[in-house]
């Protein structure tokens, strides 16, 4: 078992070749924080980490007076609150009489092969018990009679630490967590870069590097999604960390709601990372004798770099996240008409488009927003997920029919968190959705959030999606949530509770997919929120794939898709090919740049073919064809990142297979210069020694990792691209 337990020390040491965690209770009482990194065979020590005399401004706990022990500067693993430690806490508590303090003391530990399922959460999962080891240490404050539990679990095969924490109240008195947090880690110093994904709607996942400073700084979404706005993920890299060489500390949480990340460097230049719930907009009401399960918080360490970072995640979510039929099966081409059509169609129109499809070898096609109520524009009908007969009189099942006649697959659109103010629905129940009853109520796309917290209204919705699904073959459905919350109130629950309001969104939303999804196996979802605004671990545990963007330009879609693909694998993310010039941001791109970006994750189109001449659709179907052949590369492939557009002119990156068999660079350039610098591309992930046939020239993998390709010279224009496959031809 990769946990080892040493009871002389009181050590405990996490490891697998490439990590080690190491943890130590200090006098059978603190639980503290000793070495996260590289792996360590053996940890031999007794708390090395010097204590030195610190000021009068830095407390001794109680028994530790006159000693040069405090909790301000120690190395901690659930910092508490009002306990001397006046850094970031992990979680703060009222209790009855209305004070805070707590100070968490070590009770015991129990160790389990495999990873426990969190109940109602999604989380990462092992399907054989060698797979990972979990270590369960319990704390407590035996006055106020609170119990934690953290949960630690080892992935054997992966650089990867996965963190929990449940709370318990033990008194007989009821008890509020105004914060939860699901993690603290701290690390002895603050030489660090902190990576960030912010974004906005139609420009997700940028990323951000810049170095650690003192004071905290914060990651956060209050919006009650995780949001375009950011990511729930946070990394730490060492100033001279490259794609291939140097430690990074990474998180990222399994959640879709409010979070918040938060890295703060000390006055004594140490570093906690935390993170968990947004304690902003939270409070949990613990009544004696229950129990809160925070949720998840992924760990990654590497030290092989942010493409090292990266191959953990996309290992990791492709095998131990991503569930279901599609988790290991091709990802089929689909086309989407929302930029063909938008609300304006007639199954007329949707036959012609999908005829043409499929004469171009597209094998999916999916009827977005629309189809149902009278929706002609955004002002309505979300909620009352019934055809319209004005667009389709022959009914949705008559439409499926068609297409699968075809010999393609069908896909709808719903949205069914959301509810139209002109709808039968909130006719009839107005009081279903979140808001503060007789206060201002703010819509957003014209439409309000279904209180998914209460599963009376959960249960309606899905009985319209059931009488749907019972009735139509449908093979795909995009899943879509336009808008964030606010004023989170819920009906149901009384006064001391409205604050757990959006925490029980989004157990009741998890709960919902949970049931669909497992309901009908054969479907496959695609997550989607106004394009990435709840592209998360937590959603992608229900949702193989998810909707990436909004903006298909080939030039935004280069940098939010190379941001993506710091955590998330190609076959987790949906790109479509569009037209130019594009509709989101006018920009006009070669064809051929739009497939090469397109076709670097699940490949899809959203374009108007009838309006196509024959020589563009025969090269598009040439595009479809070329998809096929490489898909496997393409979405079960190892990824890595050759040349970032955050920080460069120009972006590339590169696909290789399992057996190092066949790789694809794709490379893109921004704007085309007069006497431009050549960029010179070395290829990752080859194997050294074999040999490559390249542009009809043979390389051996280490000259291509080594010496490179010069790529930038052919590229003569703006947003030019070159898509170069490798096969290996010398076994
Ligand atoms: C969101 C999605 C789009 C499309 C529209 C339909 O914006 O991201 O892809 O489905 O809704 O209204």
């Amino acid at each position: 078992m990769p946990i080892t337990v040493n009871q002389a020390t009181q050590s405990f040491h996490l490891y697998n070749d490439q990590l080690s965690y190491v943890m130590q209770v200090k006098d059978h009482r603190f639980l503290l924080h000793v070495y996260y990194g590289q792996r360590i065979r053996e940890f031999t020590q007794v708390l090395p980490y010097p204590e030195v005399e610190r000021s009068s401004f830095s407390p001794n706990p109680a028994g530790y007076e006159a000693t040069n022990f405090t909790l301000d500067t120690a190395l901690q693993e659930f910092p508490g609150c009002g306990d001397g430690d006046y850094r970031e806490s992990a979680f703060a508590v009222t209790y009855a009489d209305g004070t805070q303090a707590t100070a968490l003391e070590y009770v015991g530990y129990t160790l389990e092969a495999g990873k426990p399922v969190l109940a109602g959460l999604p989380a990462t999962y092992v399907e054989h018990a060698e797979a990972a080891d979990t270590l369960t240490i319990t704390l407590a404050d035996p006055v106020r009679r609170l119990r934690v539990t953290l949960q630690y679990t080892v992935f054997a095969a992966l650089p990867v630490i996965t963190r929990a924490v449940q709370y318990h109240n033990d008194g007989d008195k009821t008890l509020f967590l105004d914060k939860a947090l699901s993690f603290a880690l701290d690390l002895p110093d603050a030489d660090y870069d902190l990576i960030q994904l912010p974004g906005a709607w139609a420009r997700e996942k940028q990323l951000v590097r810049t170095p650690l400073a003192a004071g905290s700084h914060v990651i956060d979404s209050k919006r009650g999604a995780s949001s375009v706005q950011q990511q729930p993920f946070m990394a730490l890299a060492r100033p001279a960390t490259t794609e291939t060489v140097g430690e990074v500390f990474a998180c990222h949480f399994v959640y879709s709601g409010n979070f918040q990340l938060s890295a703060s460097v000390d006055t004594y230049r140490q570093t906690r990372l935390t993170g968990g719930i947004n304690a902003e907009g939270f409070r949990w009401k613990l009544n004696p004798q229950a129990t809160f399960q925070a949720p998840e918080m992924v760990l990654v360490y590497s030290a092989s770099g942010l493409n090292g970072m990266s191959q953990a995640f996309h290992r990791l979510y492709r095998k131990h996240l991503a569930r279901g039929l599609y988790r290991d099966a091709a990802r089929p081409v689909i086309i989407n008409n929302w930029e063909t059509t938008y609300f304006d169609f007639d199954e007329k129109r949707l036959l012609g488009l999908a005829t043409k499809a499929k004469q171009i070898g597209v094998e999916l096609f999916v009827l977005d927003d629309g189809w149902f109520g009278h929706r002609n524009a955004d002002n309505s009908s979300l909620g009352d997920w019934t055809v319209d007969a004005k667009k389709l009189p022959k009914g949705l099942a008559h439409l499926s029919q068609a297409i699968h006649g075809l010999g393609m697959q069908f896909g709808l659109w719903f949205e069914p968190e959301m509810i139209s103010p002109d709808s039968d629905l909130y006719r009839a129940h107005p009081d279903w959705v979140l808001n503060v009853p007789d206060y201002p109520q703010s819509q957003g796309r014209n439409q309000l959030v279904l209180d998914f917290s209460r599963e009376d209204v959960r249960q309606a919705i899905c009985a319209q999606l059931d009488a749907v699904l019972g009735g139509v073959a449908i093979d795909f459905i995009k899943w879509d949530m336009n808008r964030n919350i606010t004023a989170a109130a819920s009906r149901l629950l009384p006064a001391d509770q409205q604050q757990e309001t959006l925490h029980r969104y989004m157990l009741g939303l998890y709960a919902l997919v949970d049931d669909i999804t497992t309901r009908y196996p054969q479907i496959l979802f695609e997550n989607c929120s106004g394009g990435g605004g709840r592209f998360d671990p937590g959603m992608c545990y229900y949702m193989p794939q998810s909707w990436a963007s909004d903006d298909t330009d080939a030039y935004e879609r280069l940098k939010i898709q190379y941001g993506t693909s710091l955590i998330f694998p190609p076959i987790m993310i949906d790109a479509h090919l569009s037209e130019a010039p594009n509709d989101q941001v006018g920009r006009t791109t070669p064809l051929a740049t739009r497939i090469a970006v397109s076709q670097s994750a699940n490949f899809g189109l959203m374009m108007n073919l009838e309006q196509k001449t024959p020589a563009e659709l025969v090269t598009l179907q040439a595009a479809i064809a070329d998809y096929k052949v490489h898909r496997d590369l393409i979405q079960f492939g190892d990824f890595y990142r050759l040349l970032d557009p955050f920080t460069h002119h120009d972006g590339a990156w590169m696909f290789v297979d399992a057996e190092q068999a066949h790789a694809r660079v794709v490379y893109v350039q921004g704007l085309n210069q007069a006497s431009k610098p050549l960029v010179n591309i070395k290829l990752l992930g080859l194997a050294p020694d074999a040999i490559y046939q390249l542009n009809g020239e043979r390389w051996r993998g280490d000259e291509l990792m080594h010496y490179g390709l010069y790529l930038n010279q052919l590229l003569t224009a703006d947003f030019q691209s070159a898509v170069v496959d490798l096969v290996r031809v010398d076994n």
